[in-house]
């Protein structure tokens, strides 16, 4: 059974000394070597064209490595490679090929101090997050890996009339292109190439601009890992080129995409202009994530989950908290509460094991974020923000702030950062204002916390959103257990770990025989 004997990832423990010397060593050891990502095509690194350096978030004086782009020759190149190789892999079974993907998920984990030092050095990501998304990206293999095994290892009989056998057999689509973020530059990326692969296809993954160092190493890992290098090609660089030539690529069988609703839709686009078959899109895009408090919740765990669903990962999680919906009652003494927690959070160099949050992922992202703090100023109230560490102005740290804004229709769209907006709510008008929050058309994560069942029933009722959290923080889904992804503006699904997960990246061959 799919659930019964789940087996998610272990990871590391920095409270543990061992494990904090394992990871001084690591990063000691990813601090002397440069990093090469480039067009990694049949296995081998190209040249690709206009190379530039990847510095560390945290200290930008830092360079990581360097990246070069994939040309369009890179691609087509890539494209006739995977084309030939698919065949074959999608002949060979899901049960034939589950064993590559396990060995991918122990690859993940044998590398998990240098994938964690990387993580912090090019994403700016924290050691806990680092190894959550090692741990996730393991986690995809094996629960990918189990559903080639059932979905994809013979055919299911159906029945039928008397003497006719009946029988529904899924394969690969041909070859996929997966376009990744850079917030989840490990576990998307690795995420979406296996399921690519666990259904039969060949995967051309182009990372996201901020995090190419991250993406190499991971297709090196499948490739180590037993994966024929045909099958999965690195085509890095812009969205403009890279992506652009993608999607629009006549070799191209689907697209698997994580990033912006913007770029979702331009690839939309892109994808309907194209002549031939129409292939799928499977997008996975942002929200405006809200959480509704009610009297009867438990303040001290509300605080909790707040600071960690707004302000863990510094708020640059697609189901991150951006409005928190606190009752006129009993919002004063929450927002007290929201304050100390924040000053108690330890903002700083992500590598460091005791820091809670790292830098935003570069300049332009920390200035659209300045400039949302000034509307901020000018129309709403800032209640608190974190103060700054020594030395912040070498990279794109962030203070952390909470602000109370004066209508439920302030936010329009998603804003992609440390922020948290507050909304003191009358309970008598949960109707309306929670409307007014489907009114902007996501469907991500939503939360509640309460006591009263009643209560967490009408706020799911009234509000769209494909993960539902009661009573607990709303980020961090885990594999097999919160199948992740949203609705409306938030995707198109299916949902990344769960079982359903490979079906738009499969066709469907349904066979009659009456032998
Ligand atoms: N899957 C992540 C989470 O649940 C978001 O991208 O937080």
């Amino acid at each position: 059974d799919m659930y019964m004997d789940r087996q998610n990832s272990l990871g590391r423990d920095y409270s543990q000394k061992a494990d904090r010397d394992r990871h001084a060593a690591a990063l000691a050891r990813v601090d002397a070597e440069r990093f090469l990502s480039g067009p990694l095509i049949e296995g081998g690194l190209g040249a690709g064209q206009d190379p530039r350096d990847v510095t560390n978030p945290f200290d930008r004086a830092q360079v990581i490595g360097r990246v070069s782009e994939a040309t369009t020759e890179d691609i087509d190149h890539a494209v006739d490679m995977a084309q030939r190789a698919q065949v074959a892999w999608d002949r060979a079974g899901g049960t034939r090929r589950a064993p590559v993907l396990r060995a991918m998920a122990d690859a993940l984990e044998a590398d998990i101090d240098r994938l964690v030092a990387l993580l912090s050095r090019e994403a700016g990501k924290t050691l806990n997050d680092g190894v959550a998304e090692v741990r996730e990206a393991a986690d995809f293999c094996r629960y990918y890996a189990k559903l080639a095994e059932k979905d994809f290892g013979g055919p299911q009989t159906l029945t039928g009339p008397v003497g006719e056998t009946n029988k529904l057999v899924l394969h690969g689509r041909g070859v996929f292109a997966a376009i990744s973020p850079w917030n989840f530059p490990l576990a998307i990326f690795t995420g979406q190439i296996a399921a690519a692969l666990a259904a039969g296809n060949a995967v051309l993954a182009k990372p996201a601009e901020q995090t190419p160092l991250i993406a190499a190493e991971a297709v090196r890992l499948y490739h180590k890992a037993g994966l024929n290098p045909d099958l999965l090609a690195l085509v890095p660089g812009r969205g403009e080129t890279v992506g652009a030539a993608l999607v629009s690529h006549p070799g191209i069988d689907g697209v698997a995409f994580t990033g912006g609703t913007d770029t979702a839709g331009a690839i939309n686009r892109a994808i309907a202009a194209r002549s031939g078959p129409i292939i799928p899109f499977i997008a996975e895009t942002g929200g405006l994530n809200g959480m509704f408090v009610d009297t009867t919740a438990l303040r001290e765990q509300v605080i909790d989950d707040v600071i960690g669903s707004a302000f863990g990962s510094a708020g640059q999680r697609c189901s991150a908290l951006r409005i928190l919906y606190a009752p006129r009652d009993s919002a004063d003494s929450l927002i007290e509460g929201l304050k100390g927690a924040l000053a108690a959070q330890v903002l700083g160099d992500p590598a460091d094991p005791s820091t809670d949050i790292g830098p935003v992922i570069d300049t332009e992202s920390r200035q659209a974020l300045e400039v949302h703090i000034g509307r901020l100023m000018k129309d709403a109230k800032i209640l608190a923000r974190a103060t700054m560490p020594a030395g912040a102005e070498r990279g794109d740290l962030f203070a952390p702030t909470i602000a109370e804004i004066p209508s439920p229709d302030y936010l329009e769209r998603e804003v992609f950062g440390p922020i948290l907006h507050i909304y003191r709510y009358d309970p008598a008008d949960l109707k309306s204002v929670a409307g007014r929050l489907a009114a902007r058309g996501y469907g991500l994560t939503l939360g509640v916390h309460s006591r009263i069942e009643a209560f967490a029933e009408e706020v799911v009722s009234l509000v769209p959103a494909g993960n539902v959290y009661i009573n607990r923080g709303i980020t961090g889904a885990v594999v097999g257990v919160q199948p992740f992804g949203g609705e409306g503006l938030s995707g198109t699904g299916p949902k990344a770990g769960g079982p359903n997960s490979l079906i738009r990246y499969a066709s469907e061959k349904a066979i009659s025989n009456n032998i």
